[in-house]
């Protein structure tokens, strides 16, 4: 078996290489991705032209589509900003904190037993270069910058790729399928049409 040597990354396009050569194989070691996402330091430097914030809610910002087997995205979280309860398609989501916090609230998935509302597994806060990891069978999230006085900036990678998800109703269970676009891809402005529909994950 092929063995990928593992190096510190030394900047984000250091990363990018690393996790090229890495997502060739179609087997993923979990622990290895997460191990050397956690050893990049984040520098702002690197990545501020992805970091475009809306006043009103969280950003996706495409930075790389990881020659077809993941998606690279920074996501800009204003104060308060979070996301609805959503699932992931059946990839795998990794999430490295880049600047500030976020707090991810862990939910079962919704059954028959879920009338009364949906499940709260486990909360945590996330701190600076720290790398979360969440599949379907882990269960489903709600990310949210609880700051009032911080933005948040975080590097998300899925894999496989996917543009669609799902969204929950907490209070219902009821889901929801919704289709992903990016505010800007590759640092440049998505033009507005295709920016239109709802962003969630
Ligand atoms: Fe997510």
């Amino acid at each position: 078996m092929e063995q990928t040597e593992v190096m510190k990354p030394e900047s984000l396009d250091e990363l990018i290489e690393v996790l090229h050569r890495i997502f060739q194989s179609d087997c993923i070691n979990i622990e290895e991705v997460q191990n050397i996402m956690e050893s990049y330091e984040s520098n702002p430097q690197d990545w501020i032209k992805f970091a475009q914030f809306d006043q009103y809610r969280y950003t996706r910002n495409l930075v790389d589509e990881g020659n077809g087997m993941f998606n690279l995205m920074i996501l800009c979280w204003g104060e308060g900003h979070g996301s609805s309860i959503h699932d992931h398609t059946n990839s795998h989501c990794f999430m490295k904190m880049l600047q500030g916090q976020l707090k991810e609230t862990l939910f079962d998935w919704p059954d028959d037993k879920s009338k009364g509302g949906m499940i709260q597994k486990s909360e945590r806060i996330l701190q600076e270069n720290k790398v979360a990891y969440i599949n379907d069978s882990i269960g489903l999230h709600r990310v949210e910058n609880v700051s009032h006085t911080e933005g948040a900036v975080s590097l998300h990678l899925y894999s496989p790729p996917f543009q669609m998800c799902q969204t929950f109703d907490q209070r219902t269970g009821h889901k929801n399928a919704v289709k992903m676009t990016f505010w800007s891809k590759y640092g440049e402005r998505t033009p507005f049409e295709t920016a239109l529909s709802r962003e969630n994950n």
